[in-house]
Order: C-alpha cells, then sequence, then structure tokens
C-alpha cells in the first residue's frame, strides 16, 4: 500500500536525505526538528565559505538574500513580501503581536490551556506591561475548546484578541482558522496564530484564511536551519503597528549606506519595520532551499503525503484497543503529529529508539511526526516497534 503522493519519494530520498536511504535512522520527529535537505546543506556551505572569506561575498549576498526569503515565504502562505518580516524564531513574531497589537486596559486576549509556552510567556508578559488581561480557556479534550471560544467572540465585548497555535504540539489537534478568523474579522477582533507546527504539513493559503498575525519558526515542518523564521503581519495592519523594538534595519533609510548619519526615524512602509538587526543570513540561505523545494514538490502534494502517512498510524491506532489516541481522526482536525498513549510509553520509545526511529515523548504519550519524505516503510517500521 502506498500513500497518496505527487511526486519521487524515493527519488527525493536518494537526493536530499541521503542518510536515510543509508538507514542511518527514520527521521518521525519534525514536531521537534526538520532535517536540513541536501540542497540546503549544499547553499549554507557555500555561503559559509564564502561568508569566511568576506572578499567572496557579493551584493547578491546580503539584501537579495532576505528580499528572496520574504518572496518565497509570501508565496508559500499566499501573502505578499510586504507582509512578511524575516525572524530568527517563533517567539519573536508571538512577541510582536503581543506587545504591538493596539491592545490595553480592559481589552481582554483569550488563548487556550495546553499552548505550548512560547504562545504563552510573550502574553503574560504583555498583559502585565500593557495593562490588559490574558485568560486560557480550559480546553476540550485534547484541543482548544472553539465552540466556547466563539461563545466568549460572540458574547464578550471585553475580547479584543485570540492567541493561538495552528496545530497543537502535544496532541497534533488543528484548529479551524477559517471559523475563528472569520468571527473575529466579523468583530474586529485581533487574530494572532503561531503556526509552526501545521505550516509544511499543511498548505496555508491567507488569501482566504482571515488571520492578522503569523509566527513561525522554520526549523521543524520547513526543515530549515534553527535561526530561520518569518512573521506574517497583514496588509492594512502593518503600518498601523508601532514596531516594539527598533532597529537601523527597520528604518526606511537602512537601505541607503549613503546617510547613516542621518538618522531618519521614519520606519520601513512594509513589514521589514518589523526586522531590526543583521540576522543570521546563512540560515536564511538554507530555508530559501529548502522553501523552494517545498514550492517544487507542491504544498498540496506534500500536505497529501503526510496525510497517507498520518493515516496509517491512526489506522493501526484504532485497531489496537490499548493504544488511546491523543490526536484527532478528523482529517480537518489534525495536520502532521500523531499522539499515542500506548500502556508502556516508556518501554515503546525505547524499542523506537533501538529501531532508529526518531520521536518524542510529550506530556505522556509517544509523538510521532512524519514528513514529505517519508515513505509507508518508515511509518510501518514504527508501528512495529511499538505494536505488540
Ligand atoms: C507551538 C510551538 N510554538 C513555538 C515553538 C518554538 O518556538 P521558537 O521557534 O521561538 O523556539 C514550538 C516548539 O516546540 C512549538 O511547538
Amino acid at each position: 500500500m502506498s500513500a497518496p503522493i505527487g511526486y519521487d519519494v524515493d527519488a527525493l530520498r536518494a537526493r536530499e536525505f541521503p542518510w536515510e536511504v543509508a538507514g542511518e535512522a527514520i527521521h518521525l520527529d519534525h514536531a521537534s526538528i526538520g532535517p536540513v535537505p541536501q540542497c540546503a546543506r549544499d547553499a549554507v556551505a557555500a555561503y559559509d565559505d564564502r561568508r569566511a572569506e568576506p572578499h567572496r561575498l557579493g551584493m547578491e549576498d546580503f539584501f537579495p538574500v532576505l528580499d528572496r526569503a520574504r518572496a518565497l515565504v509570501a508565496s508559500l502562505i499566499g501573502a505578499e513580501a510586504a507582509e512578511i518580516a524575516l525572524t530568527t524564531n517563533t517567539s519573536w513574531g508571538v512577541n510582536l503581536a503581543a506587545y504591538a497589537l493596539p491592545l490595553g486596559p480592559g481589552d481582554l486576549v483569550l488563548g487556550s490551556e495546553g499552548e505550548f509556552p512560547a504562545n504563552v510567556y510573550p502574553w503574560m508578559s504583555a498583559a502585565r506591561a500593557r495593562g490588559f488581561t490574558y485568560e486560557r480557556l480550559p480546553l476540550a479534550g485534547s484541543a482548544p475548546d472553539v465552540a466556547a471560544l466563539l461563545t466568549r467572540i460572540a458574547g464578550d465585548p471585553r475580547v479584543r484578541g485570540v492567541a493561538l497555535s495552528w496545530v497543537s504540539f502535544w496532541s497534533g489537534a488543528r484548529i479551524d482558522l477559517d471559523a475563528i478568523g472569520a468571527a473575529c474579522r466579523a468583530r474586529g477582533i485581533w487574530f494572532a496564530v503561531d503556526a509552526i507546527q501545521g505550516l509544511g504539513p499543511l498548505a496555508l493559503d491567507l488569501r482566504a484564511t482571515p488571520v492578522d498575525i503569523v509566527s513561525c519558526g522554520a526549523q521543524k515542518w520547513l526543515c530549515s536551519p534553527w535561526g530561520s523564521g518569518f512573521v506574517y503581519v497583514r496588509r492594512g495592519l502593518v503600518e498601523h503597528l508601532e514596531p516594539p523594538a527598533a532597529g537601523w534595519l527597520a528604518q526606511a533609510s537602512s537601505g541607503d549606506f549613503g546617510r547613516f548619519l542621518d538618522y531618519d526615524p521614519a520606519w520601513h512602509a512594509d513589514a521589514r519595520r518589523f526586522e531590526v538587526g543583521t540576522i543570521p543570513y546563512q540560515d536564511v540561505v538554507g530555508m530559501n532551499a529548502t522553501l523552494e523545494l517545498l514550492h517544487t514538490l507542491g504544498p498540496a502534494a506534500v500536505e497529501a503525503h503526510v496525510r497517507g502517512l498520518t493515516r496509517r498510524l491512526l489506522d493501526w491506532a484504532s485497531r489496537a484497543p490499548e493504544v488511546r489516541v491523543l490526536t484527532p481522526s478528523d482529517d480537518a482536525a489534525r495536520a502532521g503529529i500523531v499522539a499515542l498513549v500506548t500502556p508502556d510509553v516508556a518501554g515503546d520509545s525505547a524499542r523506537l529508539r533501538e529501531a532508529r526511529v526518531t520521536h518524542s515523548v510529550r506530556e505522556g504519550a509517544i509523538r510521532l511526526s512524519p514528513h514529505f519524505h517519508n515513505t509507508i516503510v518508515d511509518v510501518d517500521a514504527a508501528i512495529r516497534a511499538i505494536g505488540r
């Protein structure tokens, strides 16, 4: 039985992940860290070589690298390059939302229990500093309680913001961005999303999905180096947000190396106003190469491929009465994570390690997270290791 794929996964693996073909490891842990494909490793190595001897760097190695990154990210998520600021992690974008959105005393931001702390602490901190209230709604099982959230959005005039992860890091539950976004938009409520566990295994089109701010590190499902990531800020909102951190690259004059000493306080008109200073260019170079690869495969084909792999895990688990599945079974309510509570999580984790299947254990469950280069054979190796 093969997964529904739109590309030649064997050729892809041989080219981009030769260590996988050689049997070194079966990487089913993209929810923790994504492997970097060979094309990106080569691009980073070549860039690093030039960077080590700066006289070999050309003008194309500086701002054009960043321009390319914003353009690639934008086309991946149905945005415009002017709506993208490059960041070094997800947390930067979450802090931007928490500190820059127009929120103050009397305002309420709703989140959920079960959120990864990167999407909690900035809201707690900004609430203290800015005087708004941040409240986390109780979970409904292993997912945010979207029904309760929609009721609060409709009935509580204090709600001015909603801050949620697209996909839960521990259960893999996916929220309905369209429904929540539409409810927020109808009432002028800001909607900020941490997309790191969703983007990649899921395609995203922000032309159709109403979100104000999307934060995403590229180190997991975008299989890019640590230090790469982005934040999307909706056009129309960008120019109204005062950057919470200032820096020379945020200024409109930053491209003009002939007038550094003018100290012109005008921000960039686009989302570059949220970039501060020099970022790890080599990591952006790596991200660009991986994003080009993902564009070539096609985000929809990747989504379908991952769905086939996770479906295989869920089908097996549904026939294993001793296994409790935390991940919703409905395709529309999950992404690339499958979280399983087996009768012996520690033992099964050890058996997975013996079988060289990378995975993680989160909140008492074995978390498997296959991606675009994995095969049914990989997933079956995990099933064999934990299936008794
Ligand atoms: C939902 C979520 N947000 C954010 C992060 C990581 O944040 P950052 O990229 O700032 O390190 C993780 C990592 O596990 C995560 O699962």
